[in-house]
C-alpha cells in the first residue's frame, strides 16, 4: 500500500547514517562505548541517577517488576487501555494484572477513583501508562501509593521528554521505562531504557538485563575483569551498539521533534474541533504531553472500519489506539475476574481512532487530513 499520508515516519537523515557506521567501524556490535554514552545522555536528559539501556520497553517493564521483587499472588494495577506488553510483563512476572478504567473520554489516563477502589492487601504495584504522551495524574497517584505502600512504575513507552513540574515522565515514579520501537518519538528499530533514581533497584536492574552476570563481556574485552558469577537468575535484554547509536541522534533530535509533534496537535485540534460525529480527547490538558499520538472518538453512529476504510482510499492511514487488553481471548481465557468492568475503556476500544502524527508531517498534511475527515464522516454515520 503506497499511503499518501504514514501514521508514523523515521526522522533519519546522514547523522544515524554516519553514526552507523562509525558503530560497524569500531568492530563492537553490543554493550559497549555506545551503549554506555545513550544511558549517560539519557540520564542528564532525564535527570535521573540510573538509566540502562535494554532491548524492548517490554524487557523494560520486565526488569521493573523483577527489580521491585513483584511475585506470583501480588496484584498489579495498570490500565487496560494500553499496548498488550503493559500487562504481559506483569504476566511475564508471575503476578495478576488487575485492569484499571480511563478517567473520562476526554482525559483517556487511569482513573484515580477506580485506581483506589481496586486495590485490596494483595495489590503490590501501580503500572501507571502516560497514554499517547499525555501525563497521568502523578500528584494523586503518588499520594494513593504511599497511603497504600505501593510501587509505581512508569510506563513512559509514549512520553519520552514530557515533563512533570520539575521533573519529566519516567523520572516520577519508582521506576521508569521506555520503549525507542519504531513508532515512537525516538526510535532505534527495537529498543528501550529502564530508569531509577533508587540505588538498590539500579543494582537488581543492571544484574538481570544480562543473566544475573557479574561482569560483561565489554569489562573483560576491556581487562577489566576475567571471570564471572551468576548471582541473580536473569535475561538477555542486552542492548546492541547500533540500536544505541540511533538513540544517540534521535535524543539529539527529540526537543525539536516533540515540539513539531505539538504545534501539528494543535493544527489538528484547531480543524477538527466542532466537526459533527467526533470529539476530541485531550483537548485543554491540564499537564503535559510528548505528543506521541493524536486520537479522535467517533460518535456510537460513525461506522469506524468504513471511516478508515475511506481514508484509507484518500492514501491516508489511521490506526487504533487500543483494543482492550482485557478483551484479547487470551486474557478473557486465562484472566476472569469480576473486577473487569470497564465501561469507558471498552467505549473507547470501540470509538477511538488514530490519525498519523509524526515530525516529518508537514501542517499541509493535517489540513488534507482534516479535509478528508470532513468529507468522508457524514458518509460514515447512520442517521439516529
Ligand atoms: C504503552 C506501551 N508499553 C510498552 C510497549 C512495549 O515496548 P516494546 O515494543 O519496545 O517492547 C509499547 C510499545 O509499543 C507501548 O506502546
Amino acid at each position: 500500500m503506497k499511503w499518501k499520508v504514514t501514521l508514523s515516519d523515521l526522522n533519519f537523515d546522514h547523522r544515524e547514517r554516519k553514526i552507523v557506521s562509525q558503530v560497524i567501524r569500531n568492530r563492537w556490535l553490543t554493550m559497549g562505548e555506545m551503549v554506555k554514552k545513550l544511558e549517560r545522555n539519557f540520564a542528564n536528559f532525564l535527570r535521573v541517577k540510573h538509566a540502562f539501556g535494554v532491548s524492548s520497553g517490554t524487557a523494560a517493564l520486565h526488569l521493573a517488576l523483577r527489580a521491585l521483587d513483584i511475585k506470583p499472588d501480588d496484584e498489579v494495577l495498570v490500565p487496560s487501555l494500553s499496548f498488550v506488553a503493559s500487562s504481559n510483563a506483569i504476566l511475564y512476572a508471575g503476578a495478576k494484572p488487575i485492569f484499571v478504567d480511563i478517567t473520562s473520554l476526554s482525559d483517556l489516563n487511569l482513573s484515580c477513583d477506580d485506581l483506589e477502589k481496586k486495590i485490596t492487601r494483595r495489590t503490590k504495584a501501580i503500572m501507571v501508562v502516560h497514554y499517547g504522551g499525555y501525563l497521568a495524574d502523578m500528584d494523586r497517584i503518588k499520594k494513593i501509593a504511599k497511603k497504600h505502600n505501593l510501587f509505581v512504575i512508569e510506563d513512559a513507552a509514549h512520553a519520552i521528554g514530557a515533563r512533570f513540574k520539575s521533573k519529566m515522565a519516567g523520572g516520577i515514579g519508582h521506576i521508569g521505562c521506555f520503549s525507542f520501537f519504531s513508532n515512537k518519538n525516538m526510535a532505534t528499530g527495537e529498543g528501550g531504557m529502564v530508569v531509577t533514581n533508587h540505588d538498590k533497584f539500579a543494582e537488581k536492574m543492571r544484574l538481570l538485563r544480562s543473566h544475573g552476570m557479574t561482569s560483561m563481556t565489554w569489562d573483560r574485552h576491556k581487562g577489566h575483569a576475567y571471570s564471572y558469577d551468576v548471582t541473580e537468575l536473569g535475561y538477555n535484554y542486552r542492548m546492541t551498539e547500533l540500536n544505541a547509536a540511533l538513540g544517540i541522534e534521535q535524543l539529539k533530535k527529540l526537543r525539536s521533534s516533540n515540539r513539531t509533534r505539538r504545534s501539528l496537535t494543535n493544527a489538528y485540534a484547531k480543524n477538527l474541533t466542532g466537526t459533527k460525529g467526533l470529539s476530541i480527547p485531550f483537548l485543554d490538558y491540564p499537564r503535559d504531553s510528548a505528543s506521541h499520538l493524536f486520537s479522535i472518538l467517533l460518535d456510537k453512529n460513525v461506522d469506524r472500519e468504513k471511516f478508515m476504510g475511506f481514508l484509507k482510499r484518500e492514501g491516508i492511514q489511521t490506526s487504533i489506539h487500543y483494543p482492550p487488553i482485557h478483551e484479547f481471548s487470551y486474557y478473557r481465557k486465562n484472566l476472569r475476574t469480576n473486577r473487569n468492568r470497564l465501561p469507558l475503556t471498552e467505549h473507547v476500544g470501540r470509538h477511538e481512532v488514530t490519525l498519523p502524527l509524526h515530525p516529518l508531517l508537514k501542517k499541509e498534511d493535517v489540513l488534507f487530513v482534516c479535509d478528508r475527515i470532513k468529507r468522508v464522516i457524514p458518509r460514515a454515520t447512520t442517521p439516529p
